[in-house]
């Protein structure tokens, strides 16, 4: 049986939210949940879901609000991650110096600790005058049709 999706998202502006919904709604006959990464405890990390991570940049390729909490977590209890597989989506700007680097840090953390990361890094580039919701959605039924 395929494990259920958690849909953690970590946003300053909304747009990471907007997307783990649009996801989450195009998921089927699978359980899926959308979990802000506020508040997420990080001792319910389990071997038992399949995590998808949507994550933006702020500041100067600073984590946005949303995820300073968990990665502050994830740096001081030090979980041990192992067997817990996560797919990643990027968003962020191109026109930054620091492109998307918000989520590649969650993404080192998460993997130091153990975790495995599966299936191609999703990005999305504001500075294209798009929304992310349609790459993100595209991007998590490929890597939800083999995860
Ligand atoms: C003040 C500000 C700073 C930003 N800094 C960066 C940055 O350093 N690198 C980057 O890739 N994107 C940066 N962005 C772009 C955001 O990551 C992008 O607009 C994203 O879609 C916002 O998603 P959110 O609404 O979920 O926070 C910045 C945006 C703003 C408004």
């Amino acid at each position: 049986m395929s494990k259920k999706v958690v849909i953690l998202f970590g946003t300053e502006s909304g747009n990471a939210e907007f997307a783990a919904e649009d996801i989450a709604a195009e998921i089927d006959g699978r359980d899926s949940e959308v979990v802000d990464m506020t508040d997420f405890d990080i001792a319910d990390f389990t071997s038992d879901n399949f995590y998808i991570i949507i994550c933006s940049t702020h500041g100067e390729g600073d984590l946005p609000s949303g995820a300073v909490p968990f990665y502050g977590a994830l740096e001081a209890d030090t979980p041990d991650l192992s067997g817990v597989e996560f797919g990643i989506f990027g968003l962020g700007d191109s026109s930054y110096e620091n492109y998307s680097k918000g989520s590649e840090r969650i993404d080192e953390k998460l993997r130091d600790l153990g975790a495995k990361r599966v299936g191609d890094y999703g990005r999305h580039d504001a500075d294209t005058g798009t929304l992310p919701n349609a790459s993100a959605v595209a991007w998590s039924q490929e890597l939800l049709a083999s995860h």
